[in-house]
């Protein structure tokens, strides 16, 4: 029975604190050809301006290996501008303003002269556009070719020292690595040519404005933390669930799969803001070292409990997709019982799920109460609808939380019923939360690091995972395809929360 609405929250006087705009910079972004340059970033950069977080002196500059001129390069931003964020670079006369600001640098990375005309073209900007010497790079290419960007970056003297003025930062894409040598690897990489302080590792899920809320959720209220722990809590679901499939990614998700791609990196960081300690400050070393702690107290996974509580899952009509090997054992789907061995968590089972072609996109975390100690309407047909409480973060899409808990049924009778308190973003403060991109981006050129990864905690995760890693690799799954596109996954699937005497939320 879906639970009534009894109340939709609107926020009494909202404080909106005075906006930190971007400062003077040159935002450089390796691989501008690429997809996420036109869907993410470059729409992203519309938004910021149009909100006014960014303003006259921050200049784009692309490089990449595709030969266009810097006018070919500005017409395909303003196309992007139109495409995914339509409207937001303002009228026709704005738009042509900011294309002044953009720049392209045709050329290998591997090229010493491609990083010489960079840096003439950012002098360049410096002048003209009053950037301030100040350096974004952003490098949203494929790992391999991270170290090479980076060594002649520092080469060519554009890498600052850390700290000081002017700045240089890097913002580096997922996947940080693929296992944890690899990340282990690129992190040594890293750590020789930039300071921690420099180093912007992006998860675009703690960009999302649902995952920021988790931290005021929890510490801008008192009502809610007392009951946060293994006392009141039974258990906890974590769930991204999408309906599209892997498309013409197909190349890259053969590598990766879904543990790689969203349980590793997505999932874990959600799982560790919504188990933390109370940080001191709201501090991105506070914060994120409060995180570090609960992947550090993952239980690990050894062989047995992976048979156990670990079910993968492929969709029916993967191996079909375009690059994807016809035997595949690419995992599309996986479901995983985890625990957190510190004193607030002992033995609370979080339940993640994660995949893709499922029967409904939705990302969320609930939060599943005990139930009451003793029911005081026994009667037969009462008792029976009465559920625990149910804490929903719904981090995507319909953005909200919602609270489910008892109440009576008006009438002579003691009925007790299941409602819901409901507080959606939209409804509550109007339009569109902004999108994960453009916080992040403002987030690097404002220097703040707290919704970004930091090293030990990107090996911390890798390590933890890489057991399962391993187990999947010495012994494949056997019955992949194991699920129908559009459903809730594979029926093995259903065991998992049962053990404990639980079930999957229906959604
Ligand atoms: C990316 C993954 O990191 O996240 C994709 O590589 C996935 O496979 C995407 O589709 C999901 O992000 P969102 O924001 O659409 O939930």
């Amino acid at each position: 029975m879906s639970a009534p609405q009894i109340g939709v929250v609107r926020p009494e006087s909202p404080v909106i604190p005075q906006m930190r705009v971007a400062p003077p910079c040159a935002f450089v972004v390796f691989g501008a050809s690429g997809d996420l340059t036109h869907r993410k970033l470059m729409p992203a950069i519309a938004r910021l301006i149009q909100r006014g977080a960014i303003q006259q002196n921050v200049s784009v500059i692309g490089v990449a290996r595709r030969v266009q001129s810097g006018q070919q390069f500005a017409a395909g931003v303003i196309k992007a501008f139109e495409e995914f964020a339509p409207g937001a670079a303002g009228d026709a006369d704005q738009a042509r303003k900011f294309a002044q600001r953009l720049d392209y640098v045709p050329g290998e990375f591997a090229d010493p002269v491609t990083f010489d005309q960079l840096r003439a073209a950012l002098e360049r900007h410096d002048i003209e556009h009053g950037t301030g010497g100040n350096r974004l790079f952003y490098l949203a290419v494929p790992p391999s070719e991270i170290e090479t960007i980076l060594t002649q970056l520092k080469a060519s003297g554009l890498i600052s020292a850390p700290r000081g003025q002017p700045w240089t930062r890097v913002v580096i894409e997922k996947p940080f690595g693929h296992d944890l040598a690899s990340a282990f690897e690129l992190n040594h990489v890293v750590a020789g040519v930039l300071d921690e302080s420099q180093t912007f590792r992006i998860d675009h899920y703690l960009g999302k404005e649902t995952v920021q809320n988790i931290l005021v959720f929890r510490f801008a209220n008192s009502m809610f933390e007392p009951l946060w722990n293994r006392k009141y809590i039974s258990h906890v679901e974590i769930c991204a669930a999408e309906t599209v499939g892997v498309g013409t990614r197909g190349k890259f998700y053969e590598q990766t799969g879904v543990l790689r791609d969203i349980v590793q990196n997505h999932l874990l960081e959600v799982l560790a803001l919504v188990a933390m300690e109370p940080p001191n400050t709201s501090d991105a070393d506070d914060v994120r070292s409060e995180k570090l702690q609960v992947l550090r107290a993952l239980r690990q996974p050894w062989a047995d409990t992976i048979v156990r509580d670990v079910v993968l899952g492929q969709y029916r009509g993967y191996r079909l997709e375009p690059d994807v090997a016809p035997d595949s054992v690419t995992p599309t789907y996986a479901s995983l019982r985890v625990f957190i061995d510190n004193w607030r968590w002992q033995g609370v089972p979080f339940y993640l799920r994660a995949g893709k072609q499922m029967a409904k996109r939705v990302t969320e975390v609930s939060f599943h109460m005990q139930a009451v100690p003793l029911s005081l309407f026994g009667r037969e047909g009462v008792c029976e609808h009465l559920q625990p409480n149910v804490l929903t973060l719904r981090i995507q899409p319909d953005e909200g939380i919602r609270l489910n808990f008892a109440s009576k049924i008006p009438g002579f009778d003691q009925m007790v019923g299941n409602v819901a308190m409901d507080m959606n973003y939209v409804e509550a403060f109007g339009g569109e939360p902004p999108e994960a991109y453009e916080r992040l981006l403002l987030d690097a050129m404002r220097g703040d690091a707290t919704l970004f990864s930091r090293r030990d905690a990107v090996e911390a995760s890798w390590r933890w995972i890489m057991p399962i890693l391993e187990h999947i690799q010495n012994e494949p799954p056997k019955d992949f395809p194991n699920y129908e596109p559009g459903s809730w996954g594979p029926e093995s699937a259903l065991a998992l929360p049962r053990r404990d005497g639980h079930h999957w939320r229906s959604l």
